[in-house]
């Protein structure tokens, strides 16, 4: 099993700044690091022209101005996007930010960071290595960032490229094979889906060793008692009721 430290704070920002900014953009970090958060999740994947770049949802319509697959675009045009204006006014021509901007970011604020590899589809294994290779530049002699995804291969490929930085399997629902899966990819953590967890199961993967982070907990009772259950990390987007000293 992976033994790479765990460096981590227990509260995480979801997508940069939760639900107070535009989710992942440069504003987004801003907002999490003036809440005084340790650590932020974000959402990479490539562009055609195999750039690094922050979105969450394989198609631009919901958060930005564009519209169809953001993956089948070349930076040149995704560059000229508003990916703020749909949250609010105030957020107006806030760009959709390449991975080495917000790398610069997290550095300006002292953030950690988990790099959530989110490929387009036929893209797992390139865009596992190319995040990767890039975070292990871009964070050099910083604390690592954490990779996960919920694609099997991207992570394989993440692993192979770049074996040394810590990686997390994300769930979405419960898989009976969640250890050997880890194993396979040498993971230091799962990441799962609040609701797929109780006593006996955070139990359990503790005792294999494993951290555990949950997303995406934005009641304050409900992430107390995952606490208490010995999660190890909390991803919420209510970064201003679970704060980073919860
Ligand atoms: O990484 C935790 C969480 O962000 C995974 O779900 O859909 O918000 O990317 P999603
Ligand atoms: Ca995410």
């Amino acid at each position: 099993m992976n033994t790479h430290p765990w460096p981590y704070p227990r509260i995480v920002a979801h997508r940069g700044g939760g639900k107070l900014a535009p989710e992942n953009t440069l504003a987004a970090i801003d907002v999490g690091a003036r809440y005084g958060h340790a650590m932020i999740e974000f959402d990479v994947k490539l562009s055609r022209d195999e750039q690094l770049f922050l979105l969450h949802d394989d198609t631009l319509d919901r958060t930005s101005n564009g519209w169809g697959i953001a993956g089948e675009l070349p930076w040149e045009k995704l560059a000229q996007l508003d990916a703020g204006g749909w949250f609010s006014r105030a957020f107006t021509a806030e760009p959709l930010p390449l991975l080495t901007q917000v790398a610069a970011r997290c550095r300006q604020h002292q953030l950690m960071a988990n790099i959530e590899i989110k490929p387009t589809d036929g893209c797992e294994a390139a865009t596992g290595r190319a995040a990767a290779l890039a975070a292990r530049e871009l964070w050099r002699g910083e604390t690592p960032p954490l990779l996960s995804s919920f694609s099997f291969v991207a992570l394989e490929a993440a692993m192979q490229a770049a074996p040394e930085l810590p990686r997390g399997l994300l769930l979405d629902e419960w898989h009976d094979d969640w250890l050997s899966m880890a194993q396979q990819l040498d993971c230091v953590s799962l990441h799962l889906n609040h609701r797929l967890l109780d006593a006996a199961r955070t139990a359990a993967i503790k005792q294999a060793g494993l951290r555990i982070l949950v997303y995406t907990v934005n009641q304050p009772a409900r992430a107390r008692l995952l606490l208490e259950w010995g999660v190890d990390a909390i991803c919420t987007d209510r970064i201003d009721i679970i704060g980073p000293d919860f």
